[in-house]
């Protein structure tokens, strides 16, 4: 239905169709993935049922198959966010070298447990699954970009530079 797809402007169209043309035709669900990470993106970093029932009719797909990628996939987010998102993994490699450390200082001196944003707004705080860079565990994805072998106090300074 084309008042659905019409939630996208010009500019997010012609993203979305630059993705789907990486695919042949009858591949165009392919694009799923990318299309949401672009549109959460683009809406202050989650996605409103709308923006997905855009999708699904944009990419001739159901709507339910895009809510099951936007609810298994941990990297979207189907909630308002704060302006900057900190990710802690949690998994097992980061676990045995202090991101339970990390979790406790952020849920104790912000104020937030995982799945909350700061009163001001200022960062979303989730628990997440392995980053794959256990080897400089712990880790933590704050927005887009990895950071590695971190204490409370360089976690601190991270999250002291977010405006
Ligand atoms: Fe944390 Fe893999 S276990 S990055």
């Amino acid at each position: 239905d084309q008042d659905q797809s019409a939630l996208f402007n010009a500019e997010i169209r012609a993203a979305i169709d630059a993705l789907i043309a990486k695919y042949p035709p009858e591949w165009k669900q392919s694009a799923v993935m990318p299309a949401l990470t672009l549109l959460q993106d683009s809406n202050g970093g989650w996605l409103t049922t709308e923006l997905m029932d855009a999708l699904a009719v944009y990419l001739d797909m159901p709507e339910v198959a895009v809510y099951e990628v936007a609810t298994f996939y941990g990297m979207y987010d189907l909630t308002p966010q704060g302006r900057h998102k900190v990710c802690v993994c949690n998994s097992i490699s980061c676990l045995l070298n202090g991101s339970e450390e990390l979790i406790e200082h952020i849920e104790h001196k912000y104020g937030v447990k995982p799945g909350e944003t700061t009163a001001d707004g200022r960062f979303t705080f989730k628990e997440v699954e392995c980053l794959g860079a256990c080897r400089h565990a712990p880790a933590v994805l704050l927005d887009k970009t990895y950071h590695e072998k971190l204490s409370p106090e360089s976690l601190d300074r991270l999250i002291d530079g977010l405006e």
